[in-house]
């Protein structure tokens, strides 16, 4: 059957960037034809110090790569400096107080004034050109000072998503080698507070970080080490508000972010200044169809790489007016990002399929409580969009009117590559349609063989560079050059599946990998399996992910329980190796059942059968495929029998 078509509006074409497919697709050809070109003309929408001399140069085989070259720039000046002319008491950021109806507008002429200010704090406290500055704030103005304040003087931040425990904290601290750290004494989210500083406390214990810098979101006293720990509020008065920018090479890095992969510990991903920039405002432009004057909704955490690309640096760097959400889509009620949608009016809303189906399912009534009228396009990321729930989101949501774009891209490549257009592509619900001009996307058998045409399905490659791309991993160049380019050589690989269907519409299909994607957030199994047998109650363990109606995929950990763990009920060991995982990594990789099992399905030289232990975890008991290879088959009746016990 035909998918269904969903017709661009002619109301949004009247006034899109791009206005019609058939533009889409002269602007996709020339992009192709001169990539050079068509980003060297691109990259004028940023402010140059110095005009780069090259636009770009890349070799996939040794994974290197490099945008305008020899231009200087400073992300910082081009987020903030460059609107005062223009737009100084425009509001920049709306910021959306975790309780309700509570609202802070900073103009970009108050922006430049924290930033500047907080980047003297910076430097007062040591901070140069190239040090990495981790930033675990909640989602306060203040993690955005703290971004473009590094920004400002050349250093390197490193935002870890405040919902993470002292133990991925510390280990991202320590990679990157972080010694001044920002935090809040609490974070506050959907009324419940979160212990940040007493977390960083216990996160730096013994490492060289000489300076936390502690902003006050909450009442609650937090103890303050004497001579490392300070309060901005008593730092910030005493340094001034104007804080000359260094000019950046294009290539030199802007920050790291780390991000879960198929094996071993997150790798911190390096974004540098000029490539990314522009690739963020270029997309932030273009996928949202943004004009001067529209207020940009991203509900994501700028702990992601949502928030960095499309809360700050792409919104910021064009003009806009962007949200900060530092609420749930639950609190108080399921009418909250409504809510804040018409008390800002914003224009463009964005947010991820795992807030929209939990919104469903409380159903219409909260939506249609809400004008909404303000809103334009709609637009979906981090995980495959139900067809059902594009639908709701269009339908009810945008009540027929607004544009919807399913954004497909990952934190490596640092910003949006295959997504609708608002006023050019009709839309399949499912399908995050084509690639954005200047992205070249290619799919590959197993064997790297490109498969051509349309009708397939494979392995989602890209052929070429563009801006955005990150540049390496910290510390671990050859793990990127391993990760994403030795599979498929000439090529850089997502680990993602793809289909692209009779009419060329692309339809990602999900991880080809070890990694999960759990209500938008990414994991790896590895790490998982990792902070389980970290615990003594667990000999091994080998996590797959399952269908789940909210998170798009649960966790579930089948586990073979260690010596300690004789005699202790397995309801007991259950809940220890939960509580586990939750303090090494976070509660998004709270696993949603752990089973104990007396053996794992191993081939006879000793590889874990994973297959059959997805298959399980589904309920998909004749499906097991050839047991024959197995060392023990009989495990696996043993297996089937615990999964449905535990139904
Ligand atoms: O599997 C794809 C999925 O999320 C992965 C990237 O995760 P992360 O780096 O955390 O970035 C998330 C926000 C950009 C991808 O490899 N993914 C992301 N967007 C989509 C998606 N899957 C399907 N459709 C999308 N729109």
């Amino acid at each position: 059957m035909a998918d269904a078509l969903v017709p661009t509006k002619p109301h949004i074409q009247a006034r899109a960037h791009v206005a019609s497919f058939a533009a889409y697709e002269a602007l996709h050809r020339a992009s192709l034809a001169d990539p050079s070109g068509f980003w060297r003309r691109q990259a004028q929408r940023v402010t140059w110090f110095r005009q780069f001399d090259e636009t770009v140069q890349q070799d996939f085989a040794r994974a290197e790569v490099a945008w305008f070259l020899g231009g200087k720039l400073n992300a910082s000046y081009n987020c903030v400096d460059r609107h005062l002319a223009e737009r100084a008491e425009q509001t920049a950021i709306v910021w959306a107080k975790d309780e309700p109806g509570q609202y802070e507008r900073i103009s970009y002429r108050q922006l430049h004034e924290h930033v500047g200010r907080l980047a003297n704090v910076l430097r007062r406290f040591g901070v140069r050109k190239g040090d990495r500055v981790c930033i675990y704030l909640p989602m306060m103005p203040e993690a955005v000072y703290a971004m473009l304040a590094c920004a400002r003087i050349g250093a390197v931040h490193s935002v870890v998503f405040a919902g993470f425990s002292a133990d991925a904290l510390r280990d991202r601290i320590a990679d990157a080698d972080c010694r001044v750290v920002l935090t809040a004494n609490e974070g506050l989210r959907g009324g419940k507070t979160i212990p940040l500083k007493k977390t960083v406390d216990e996160a730096i214990a013994g490492l060289p970080v000489h300076t936390v810098l502690v902003a006050q979101r909450t009442a609650t006293a937090t103890p303050m080490q004497q001579g490392r720990d300070r309060w901005l509020a008593d730092e910030l008065p005493k340094q001034r508000a104007c804080c000359p920018v260094e000019w950046m090479d294009s290539e030199d890095p802007l920050f790291v972010l780390y991000t879960s992969g198929s094996t071993g510990k997150p790798k911190g991903q390096l974004h540098t200044t000029g490539g990314y920039l522009v690739y963020a405002s270029y997309t932030h432009e273009l996928v949202f169809d943004w004009r001067p004057g529209d207020v940009h909704f991203c509900a994501a955490d700028v702990g992601w790489v949502t928030g960095h690309s499309y809360i700050v640096y792409g919104p910021l760097c064009n003009g806009a007016t962007t949200v900060l959400f530092e609420s749930t889509p639950l609190h108080p009620d399921a009418g909250r990002y409504w809510q804040v949608v018409d008390d800002v009016q914003a224009n463009i809303f964005y947010t991820a399929p795992t807030a929209l189906r939990a919104l469903l399912r409380v159903g219409d009534e909260p939506v249609k409580k809400h004008a909404r009228t303000s809103l334009r396009v709609l637009g979906s990321v981090g995980e495959p969009i139900n067809p059902e729930v594009w639908q709701w989101y269009h339908d009810v949501v945008g009540d027929k009117r607004c544009a919807v774009v399913d954004t497909w891209w990952q934190t490596e490549t640092g910003g949006i590559l295959i997504s609708a257009l608002p006023g050019a592509t009709p839309c399949k619900p499912g399908s995050a349609t084509f690639p954005l001009p200047g992205v070249r996307p290619l799919l590959v058998d197993d064997q790297g063989k490109e498969l051509v045409g349309n009708g397939v399905s494979g392995n989602l490659c890209l052929a070429g560079s563009w801006p955005g791309q990150a540049r390496t991993i910290l510390n671990d160049h050859a793990r990127f050059q391993q990760t994403y380019f030795a599979m498929y050589p000439g090529l850089y690989f997502t680990g993602d599946g793809c289909r692209r269907d009779e009419d060329g519409y692309y339809w990602i299909t999900g991880r080809v990998d070890d990694v999960l994607n759990v209500a938008g957030h990414r994991l790896g199994t590895a790490e998982i399996e990792s902070a389980l047998v970290s615990h003594e109650f667990c000999a091994e363990a080998a996590v797959v992910g399952f269908p789940h109606d909210l998170k798009g995929q649960g966790i579930y950990a089948y586990v073979i329980a260690g010596k300690a763990a004789e005699g202790v009920p397995a309801a007991e060991v259950e809940a220890v190796l939960k509580q586990v995982v939750r303090k090494v990594i976070s509660p998004i990789a709270t696993p949603d059942r752990i089973q104990v099992v007396p053996g794992l399905p191993k081939t006879r030289s000793g590889k874990i059968m994973r297959r059959i232990l997805r298959k399980v975890a589904e309920a998909n008991y004749t499906e097991l495929g050839d047991l024959s290879t197995l060392a023990e088959p009989q495990v696996v009746e043993q297996i089937v029998q615990g999964h449905k016990a535990g139904r």
